[in-house]
C-alpha cells in the first residue's frame, strides 16, 4: 500500500496489544515506530512505574500530552499509545485531526491474562486487576470509539491484526 499522509495510532485498553502490534506495523509498512510511554521514559529519565511512584499520575500525564503533541506533529510514523492517552481533549483532538485512529481491542478476559503477571503498571497495582479493568474500559470506551477504525486483538495472529488494520488504512482512503 502507499504510505499513508497521516501517522496510524494505536489507542486501546493495557494489554490490548498496542506495541506488539505497532512495532509489527511499521516493519511491514517500512515506516519507523514509537511508543509514546518509551518516550515519556526517555524524557522523564525513568520508568513509568517510578514516575507514578515519585511524581504522581498527574505528571504523567502531562509529560504523555507532550509526547503525543510532538509525535502527532512529526512526519507520518506508526505509534503506540499508553492505554490512558485518550481521555486528554487535546490528544483527542490532534488524533481526530492529525492521524488515523486505530482502536485495539479484546474482552476482558484477555486483556486480563495478558497483564496479570505485569509489574510495571502502576493502574494494576490493586488486587482486583480484573475489575480495575473493567472499570477503565467502562469509562474509556466512548473515547477510544471516537477512532475510525476498530480491530479485534483476540484469537487472531499478530500478521493478521497487521493485515487487518493495512485492510482498513486502505479502505479508509488515507493512504493516497
Ligand atoms: C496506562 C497504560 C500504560 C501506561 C501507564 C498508564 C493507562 O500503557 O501508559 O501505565 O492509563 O491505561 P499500556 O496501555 O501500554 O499498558
Amino acid at each position: 500500500m502507499n504510505k499513508p499522509k497521516r501517522s496510524i495510532v494505536l489507542v486501546g485498553m493495557m494489554g490490548a496489544g498496542k506495541s506488539a502490534v505497532a512495532r509489527a506495523l511499521a516493519q511491514r509498512m517500512h515506516l519507523p515506530f514509537m511508543d509514546s510511554d518509551t518516550e515519556i521514559e526517555r524524557r522523564a529519565g525513568k520508568t513509568i512505574r517510578a514516575l507514578f511512584e515519585d511524581d504522581g499520575e498527574p505528571v504523567f500525564r502531562q509529560l504523555e500530552k507532550e509526547v503525543l503533541r510532538d509525535l502527532l506533529h512529526a512526519k507520518p510514523m506508526i505509534i503506540a499509545t499508553g492505554g490512558g492517552a485518550v481521555m486528554q481533549a487535546e490528544t483527542r483532538r490532534l488524533l481526530k485531526d492529525l492521524a488515523i485512529g486505530v482502536w485495539l481491542k479484546a474482552d476482558i478476559q484477555t486483556l486480563y491474562e495478558r497483564v496479570k503477571k505485569d509489574k510495571n503498571r502502576p493502574l494494576l497495582k490493586e488486587k482486583n486487576a480484573k475489575k480495575v479493568l473493567a472499570e477503565l474500559l467502562d469509562k474509556r470506551k466512548d473515547f477510544y470509539a471516537q477512532s475510525p477504525i476498530h480491530i479485534e486483538n483476540g484469537q487472531g495472529t499478530l500478521e493478521e491484526v497487521v493485515e487487518a488494520i493495512i485492510e482498513a488504512v486502505r479502505k479508509s482512503h488515507h493512504d493516497a
